[in-house]
């Protein structure tokens, strides 16, 4: 059950009877509620009923002294402002006890205006941490929802209307020609693009929001990387690129799910085939050992120029030059990537000349040998239809 908040008590805890006294004086002047403690242990029992905005607690105590006071009270009551007395002897102790999480100090021997002046920093103290704490949750709940909108309210009609562009196009063929066809066309690559920025703004939130990648699982990343690259390879390709790819023999599975091993590497292929020129060549290697498994994705295509490579992980960064304009893409590809990758406990490197190669180099722990392997069913998903119109757009 959720603690009842006094919001206008100050708890003092202290052994010494003129401080509880005097303490209670001055601070009911004031308008506050005041309850007193002669011990850490009598303070700690009515902390577990309810909740004050500050507590006042003497470091030097028989039993149980101000610092384990403070140790027990952050474990039951992480939100209490907590203000040290302390003799001049023990500044330092008193500097030992902010550390441990107490919000300030107040030295012996005190005048009232020093002892209210502390006691009204803490309940602003209290009040922001609060007030912040309320952000927090309005603006996680505003997130949730925004999500819940996005995927329902947007993706289902957009997707429908591609459907029925689709629908169009299949049964009237004859009667589009020249510009009709090509607007039909363009309205269709558009929707394309949206869907795939929802998709991967979807997943970006799912990443944030620590509900994609399972680091319990285990998977094949052999089956993984073996699904994707023959995806592509039955893909048309105007490109007329050539794929494959070398699985080192033995290769351990590896720490994560299936899902988010294949949207890391549909990612990574998707990028070597859009980014790639004609007659190139895309190839993905594993190999690895007891601890780690490597994988490169390399290309034989743009290559990443140099001033680009700080903002690769940034959301919606994207190279903008002349052979890049016409190939869509998100720029959150790369973001998902790298969520991904930490997620997992891994790493992603590059390797890349402008206009010659690209190697995306991915290390990914090796699974706890219990777990069990996932299945590899999962495929690119939306990367592979914007690896198809980034193709033929060019
Ligand atoms: N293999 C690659 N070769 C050349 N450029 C690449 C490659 N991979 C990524 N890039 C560059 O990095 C940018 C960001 O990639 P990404 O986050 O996947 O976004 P997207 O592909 O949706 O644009 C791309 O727009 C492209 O300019
Ligand atoms: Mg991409």
């Amino acid at each position: 059950m959720a603690k009842t908040i006094q919001e206008n008590t100050v708890f003092v805890i202290d052994d010494d009877e003129i401080i509880r006294l005097s303490c209670e004086q001055i601070l009911k002047k004031s308008g506050y509620e005041v309850e007193t403690f002669a011990s850490g242990i009598n303070g700690i029992e009515r902390l577990k009923q309810v909740s004050p905005p500050l507590l006042v607690v003497d470091i030097k105590m028989p039993e149980l002294d101000g610092f384990e006071v403070i140790k027990i009270v952050r474990k039951i009551d992480p939100d209490v402002v907590i203000v040290v007395i302390t003799g001049y002897a023990t500044i330092e102790t008193a500097v030992d006890a902010m550390k441990m999480g107490a919000y300030d100090f107040l030295p012996k021997p005190f005048t009232p205006s020093e002892l209210r002046l502390i006691i009204e920093r803490g309940f602003e103290r209290w009040h922001l941490a609060r007030e912040a704490q309320l952000l927090r949750k309005q603006k996680e709940e505003v997130e949730r929802k925004f999500v819940t909108l996005v995927s329902h309210q947007l993706k289902g009609p957009l997707a429908a209307v591609k459907q029925y562009l689709d629908v169009l196009l299949y049964t009237c063929k004859d009667q589009f020609h020249g510009e009709t066809l090509e607007w039909i066309s363009r309205s269709q690559a558009r929707i394309s693009e949206m869907l795939n920025l929802i998709h991967d703004w979807l997943m970006m939130a799912k990443l944030d929001r620590g509900s994609l990648c399972d680091r319990n699982a285990s998977a094949d990343i052999g089956m993984i990387i073996e699904n994707i690259v023959e995806e592509y390879q039955q893909l048309p390709s105007s490109k007329n690129l050539s794929l494959s790819f070398e699985i080192a023999p033995g290769l351990k599975p590896v720490c994560g799910d299936a899902v988010s091993l294949s949207m890391l590497f549909g990612n990574l292929v998707s990028n070597a085939v859009k980014y790639n020129i004609a007659g190139g060549t895309v190839m993905v290697r594993a190999a690895g050992d007891d601890k780690w498994v490597h994988v490169e994705v390399s290309d034989t295509g743009l290559g990443i120029p140099e001033s680009f490579r700080p903002h690769l992980f940034e959301e919606f960064s994207r190279v903008r030059s002349q052979e890049t304009q016409n190939i869509p893409g998100t720029g959150l590809g790369l973001v998902i990537c790298k969520k991904i990758v930490d997620e997992l406990g891994g790493s992603i490197e590059l390797d890349s000349k402008e206009g010659e190669y690209t190697t995306f180099i991915v290390k990914l722990p090796v699974a706890e040998p219990k777990k069990e392997v996932g299945s590899a069913e999962e495929t690119a998903g939306s990367h592979l239809t914007e690896a198809i119109s980034g193709e033929n757009n060019e």
